[in-house]
């Protein structure tokens, strides 16, 4: 059983001169491309596709990652990327689950892809997200589905780190929230490059976890008249 810690990921990112695809997370794309943009916070950033797609749509961006490694990347690709994006995100440093790490600065969107904790973390990790929402803010979790687990492709064997959309949105004031949506969809996942010779992408479908919720209050930047 991996540990989930940040020296199980120092060492995944060191392993490979690439981790992730490079691209951003299809369900942030879906979800994200409607919303006008304001301060976005992307915890668990990884190699910060999703950071990057966020500042090249005019987001300013902190993104966070315990992962040394993994921000390192993931600035010199933002660097890549020209000024104007590399100046829209804060990269920060951080355990989400630290008993004493700081509260997360508030956003109007927080994004969390594939964050994976144990689950005895979950929580503390969940009610500091949900603290991070400003008003009129959205929250957009996006899990590894637990239906997922004896998938073929790749995925985290310890059924503790997984999480329900349901049961997240369970957790969430009525008075306070818009639960927007909360459900598993249904996404080809490729394994390997594309086979040239056939002309296809090897993979399986897999199910992300979604939930997206509203904070109630005034949309960003708007004011409360
Ligand atoms: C599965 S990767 C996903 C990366 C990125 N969101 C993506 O979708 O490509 C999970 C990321 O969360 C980070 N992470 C896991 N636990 C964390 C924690 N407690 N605090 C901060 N980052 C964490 C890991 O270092 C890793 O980069």
């Amino acid at each position: 059983m991996a540990d989930w810690d940040a020296a199980f990921w120092d060492a995944r990112y060191r392993s490979l001169d690439a981790v992730w695809s490079g691209a951003p997370n299809a369900q942030l794309v879906a979800e994200a491309s409607a919303l006008r943009p304001g301060v976005a916070l992307d915890v668990g950033c990884g190699e910060g596709a999703d950071a990057i797609w966020l500042a090249q749509h005019g987001w300013t961006v902190v993104a966070v990652d315990f992962s040394g490694y993994a921000l390192e990347r993931a600035g010199k690709r933002a660097d890549k990327a020209g000024d104007d994006v590399a100046d829209r995100i804060l990269w920060r440093l951080a355990d989400v689950t630290a008993e004493d790490d700081p509260r997360l600065p508030q956003a109007d969107l927080v994004s969390a892809q594939f964050l994976h904790v144990p689950g005895d973390q979950w929580r503390r990790v969940l009610s500091r997200l949900i603290d991070a929402v400003a008003p009129g803010g959205t929250l957009l979790l996006v899990g590894h589905d637990p239906s997922d687990l004896h998938s073929t492709v790749s995925r985290p064997k310890d059924e503790d780190v997984y999480w329900s959309p349901v049961d997240v949105a369970a957790m969430l004031d009525e008075e306070q929230w818009v639960v927007e949506a909360a459900e598993s969809r249904e996404r080809f996942q490729r394994t390997d490059p594309v086979d040239h010779q056939h002309g296809h992408h090897h993979g399986d479908v897999v199910r992300d976890a979604v939930l997206r919720a509203r904070r109630r209050g005034p949309a960003p930047h708007q004011s409360a008249e």
